[in-house]
C-alpha cells in the first residue's frame, strides 16, 4: 500500500516576500521579540518580528533619553535578527500607531531595512507616507472589516497604495485588544466571525490593483490544526505570539516563560490598561492590588503611548511590563493569548514549528482519508 504523501504548509506571499511557512511570530513588546526570537523564527522559514514598543527602556539611558534609545535599539535589534536569520530570513518589526514616536519607529525600521512593518493599535493611515521611497512592506492589523475598510480606502485614495497583507486579529490574543470590553462578553465574537468581511474588503479592493492582498488571522491560534482551519477559511497565513513566548529563543526572562508554563486557565484575565484598550493578562498580586485600588498614579516618566493618561493612570504600563521582562512580577505582569494556559513546556523553535508542520499534515492527511460527504447517488 502507498504511504500517504507528506502535504507540507503552503508558503506565504506578502509583495515581494516569500516565507517557506505561512506563520508570522506577532510582534511581543518591551523586549519579548527582539533580534533572537526574531531570528530563530525566520531561519524555521517562517516570519520573524522584532517589536519595537518600549524598545528604548531595554537601553541604559531609556528613561533619561528615552525616544533616541528606542530608534537605536530599534535599528539595532533589526540589523541583528537580519544577520542572525541569514539572506533568506524575513524580519519585520512590530510598530504600535499608538507610540508617541510613532513616525520615528517607523523611519528607524525602513533605514535598518525591516522586510516589512506590520502596525496596529490604531489605524495607520499615514504608513504609507511615512515609508515613501523605500521599499519595505506594509501590513496593518485590523480587529473588524470595518477598519480594514478604512485603512484600505485611504491608502487606496491618497496614496494609491494597498497593503501588501492584512493581519486580522481576533479577541482571543495576547496584548492589548483592539475591541470594547463589552464586545469582548459576546460569544458570536470570534476571529473565524471576523475573517470573511476583511476577506471581502481585501478582494474587492485589491481587483481595483489586480492584485491578491493575503490575510493573515491572528489571535489564539494554537496548534497546526488551528492553522489548517483558517487557511481553509481563506487565510494566507496566521500570526501566533504566545506560543513563541514558551521557546527558548524568546528574549524574555527564563521566570516571564515559567508565568506561562504555570498559568492556569483562571488566571487568565482581561484587564483595562492605562493605553485605553481592554488587554489579555496573566493576573497576579500586582494586577490584583490594581484592580482593588491599591496603586496610586505615579508620574509619567516617558509619555510612550499617545491616548495613555499618565496622571490619572494607577501604574505606568511601560515600567509594569519591563519589569515583567527581567522577571520581576511584584511590579510587573505578563501579557498572554487566551490559550496561553496549554502551554507546558519550553521548547526550541525548531522544535515549535516541527510539531506545528506535523500536526497540520496530520490532520490535512485526515481529512482527505475521509469520504466525500455527500456522495453522487
Ligand atoms: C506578551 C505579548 C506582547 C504583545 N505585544 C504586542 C505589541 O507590542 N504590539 C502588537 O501589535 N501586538 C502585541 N501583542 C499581540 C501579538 O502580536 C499577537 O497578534 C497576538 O497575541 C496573537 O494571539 P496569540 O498570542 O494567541 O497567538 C502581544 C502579545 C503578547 C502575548
Amino acid at each position: 500500500m502507498n504511504e500517504p504523501s507528506l502535504v507540507s504548509m503552503p508558503t506565504l506571499t506578502i509583495g515581494k516576500l516569500t516565507a517557506s511557512v505561512p506563520i508570522i511570530q506577532g510582534g511581543m513588546g518591551v523586549g519579548i521579540s527582539l533580534s533572537s526570537l526574531a531570528s530563530a523564527v525566520a531561519r524555521e522559514g517562517g516570519i520573524g518580528i522584532v517589536a519595537a514598543a518600549g524598545i528604548g527602556m531595554l537601553e541604559e539611558d531609556g528613561t533619561t533619553n528615552y525616544e533616541e534609545a528606542c530608534t537605536r535599539r530599534l535599528k539595532s535589534e533589526i540589523r541583528k535578527a537580519k544577520a542572525l536569520a541569514g539572506s533568506q530570513g524575513i524580519i519585520g518589526v512590530n510598530i504600535m500607531v499608538a507610540q508617541s514616536n510613532y513616525k520615528d519607529l517607523v523611519m528607524a525600521a525602513v533605514e535598518a531595512k525591516a522586510d516589512l512593518i506590520v502596525s496596529g493599535a490604531g489605524l495607520p493611515l499615514s504608513l504609507p507616507e511615512y515609508t515613501q521611497g523605500s521599499e519595505v512592506m506594509l501590513v496593518p492589523i485590523v480587529s473588524s472589516a470595518r477598519s480594514a475598510h478604512v485603512i484600505l480606502r485611504r491608502w487606496y485614495e491618497r496614496y494609491d497604495r494597498l497593503p501588501d497583507a492584512i493581519v486580522v486579529e481576533g479577541p482571543l490574543a495576547g496584548g492589548h485588544l483592539g475591541f470594547k470590553p463589552e464586545e469582548l462578553l459576546e460569544e458570536t465574537l470570534t476571529l473565524e466571525s471576523l475573517l470573511p468581511g476583511v476577506l471581502q474588503e481585501a478582494e474587492t479592493f485589491g481587483n481595483l490593483k489586480g492584485v491578491k492582498i493575503p490575510v493573515i488571522a491572528a489571535g489564539g491560534v494554537f496548534s497546526g490544526e488551528d492553522i489548517q482551519k483558517f487557511l481553509r477559511l481563506g487565510a494566507s497565513g496566521v500570526q501566533m505570539a504566545t506560543r513563541f513566548v514558551a521557546t527558548e529563543e524568546c528574549d524574555a526572562s527564563p521566570a516571564f516563560k515559567q508565568t506561562y508554563i504555570n498559568a492556569r486557565k483562571e488566571d487568565i484575565v482581561l484587564i483595562k490598561s492605562p493605553v485605553g484598550l481592554p488587554g489579555r493578562a496573566i493576573n497576579n498580586s500586582f494586577l490584583r492590588e490594581i484592580s482593588e485600588g491599591l496603586r496610586v498614579p505615579l508620574r509619567c516618566p516617558f509619555h510612550c503611548i499617545k491616548t495613555c493618561n499618565g496622571q490619572e493612570s494607577p501604574y505606568c504600563i511601560a515600567l509594569a511590563l519591563v519589569q515583567a521582562f527581567h522577571g520581576k512580577f511584584k511590579n510587573g505582569f505578563a501579557f498572554v493569548g487566551a490559550n496561553g494556559y496549554r502551554i507546558s513546556e519550553i521548547v526550541s523553535v525548531n522544535r515549535l514549528m516541527a510539531s506545528l508542520k506535523e500536526e497540520y499534515q496530520r490532520v490535512v492527511q485526515n481529512l482527505e482519508l475521509l469520504p466525500p460527504l455527500l456522495s453522487p447517488i
